[in-house]
């Protein structure tokens, strides 16, 4: 397959279709010299323009280079295809504080976002000044990817946390097969889609007319790691599963339907005259309509880190959703879930991450986040 193209108007990772693996990475920037940090950004651009198209990190290579020195490339890649690359990059809100100067460009629609009732944050994996997003298929080239652009950085940034993983859970394309969560459900099926052209322009871009200029052309990004107890899961039956998401297990279908991509009708009665779909059902809490027609472009991934050392497995979902304003889409939605959604007795957000994608790099001359500088 051809590799993704770097270079365009957005940046690639947001509706390129969802790559199988994923190494996501947040980071805290030590240099307190503003020019420090345009410079790093130029140089990971660099070297993501080469990453993404299969080449080294680094003209010399892991083995082209003078002997004494150290190689450019960290190596782990050599002989590996694209395998489909993509590399995103974000700002966090600590990034627009005093130390730079930024301050004033801080986008209004990158506001912090709000306790959310029941979730159990980690300060230590979460936030951060900088986010990079690597997804491919192959999960060596994505961590290759981060490392080798967390060695360029040494001595500006140190890395604050970082998640792989496993498996996508999202479709954003209607070419994609629509892959299962953790829970066994198929995940993505309601999903903006990058054949979504229209609705892309209105709920995913950030536009000029949104308050920061420099935005234009990016998108918000929320990420949550969800941790589920799935033992618990596990032991829940069928129909209480398919209850709470609204869905069946099988086809992914509404429970009122036969196929996946019937449309929800919240008015459909069961055969036992209660409502086909229940009140709290995920799908339902988190509709569109609902919401003064918010969508969100999910993007998460499976995640296993082990066990817990209390006979469990550490498992969840990586939730990822890009879009144009996090107070009109993901809170509304979020707060809804975390206040009424029956899946909580299952799951616990212990990470938050928000990050103002900038727009993509236009050419080679050009470099993520030459519009903020
Ligand atoms: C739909 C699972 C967390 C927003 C769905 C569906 C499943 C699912 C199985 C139905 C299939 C589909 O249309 O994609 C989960 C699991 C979660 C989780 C297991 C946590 C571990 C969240 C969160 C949000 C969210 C945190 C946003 C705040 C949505 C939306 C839909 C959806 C917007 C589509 C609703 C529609 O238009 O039909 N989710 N989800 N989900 N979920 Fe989640």
């Amino acid at each position: 397959a051809d590799p993704f193209p770097f270079y365009g108007e957005h940046q690639a990772g947001i509706v390129t279709p969802s790559q199988d693996r994923l190494h996501f990475v947040s980071f805290d920037v030590t240099t307190d010299k503003r020019a420090e940090l345009a410079e790093l950004l130029q140089e990971w651009t660099a070297a993501a323009a080469r990453l993404t198209q299969g080449e080294q990190a680094g003209p010399f290579g892991a083995v082209g280079g003078a002997p004494e020195a150290a190689p450019d490339d960290t190596g782990e890649a050599l002989g590996l295809p694209a395998s489909g690359l993509t590399l995103t990059v974000g700002f966090g809100g600590s990034l627009f504080d005093d130390r730079f100067g930024l301050a004033g460009k801080r986008p209004p629609a990158l506001a912090d976002l709000p306790k959310f009732p029941g979730e159990q944050l980690i300060p230590e994996i979460s936030g951060g000044d900088l986010c990079v997003q690597a997804c491919a298929h192959d999960p060596q080239v994505a961590v290759h990817a981060i490392r080798n652009l967390a060695r360029i950085g040494f001595g500006k940034v140190s890395v604050r946390w970082s998640q792989l993983g496993f498996g996508r859970t999202s479709s954003t394309s209607r070419a994609q097969a629509t892959p299962r969560n953790l829970m066994g459900f198929k995940d993505g099926t309601a999903n903006l889609k990058l054949e979504d052209t229209d609705l892309l322009r209105e709920q995913l871009w950030a536009a000029r007319e949104d308050g920061a200029a420099w935005m234009a052309g990016g998108s918000y990004l929320v990420t949550r790691k969800i941790r589920m107890t799935v033992e618990t899961w596990d032991r829940t039956s069928l129909a209480e599963q398919e209850q709470i998401f609204g869905r069946n297990k099988g086809e992914g279908a509404p429970l009122h339907g036969k196929k996946e991509f019937d449309t929800l009708d919240f008015d459909a009665v069961g055969p036992d005259g209660k409502p086909a779909i229940a009140a709290d059902a995920h799908v339902r809490l988190a509709h569109p309509s609902f919401h003064g027609n918010a969508h969100l472009l999910r993007r998460g991934y499976n995640f296993v880190d082990g066990s817990d050392g209390l006979g469990r497995l550490d498992a969840g979902l990586f939730f990822i959703a890009y879009q144009r304003d996090p107070r009109k889409q993901f809170v509304p939605v979020q707060l809804s879930l975390a206040k009424d959604d029956p899946l909580n007795e299952y799951i616990k957000h212990v990470s938050s991450g928000l990050f103002a994608c900038p727009p993509g790099v236009r050419d080679a001359g050009d470099y993520w986040g030459r519009t903020l500088f």
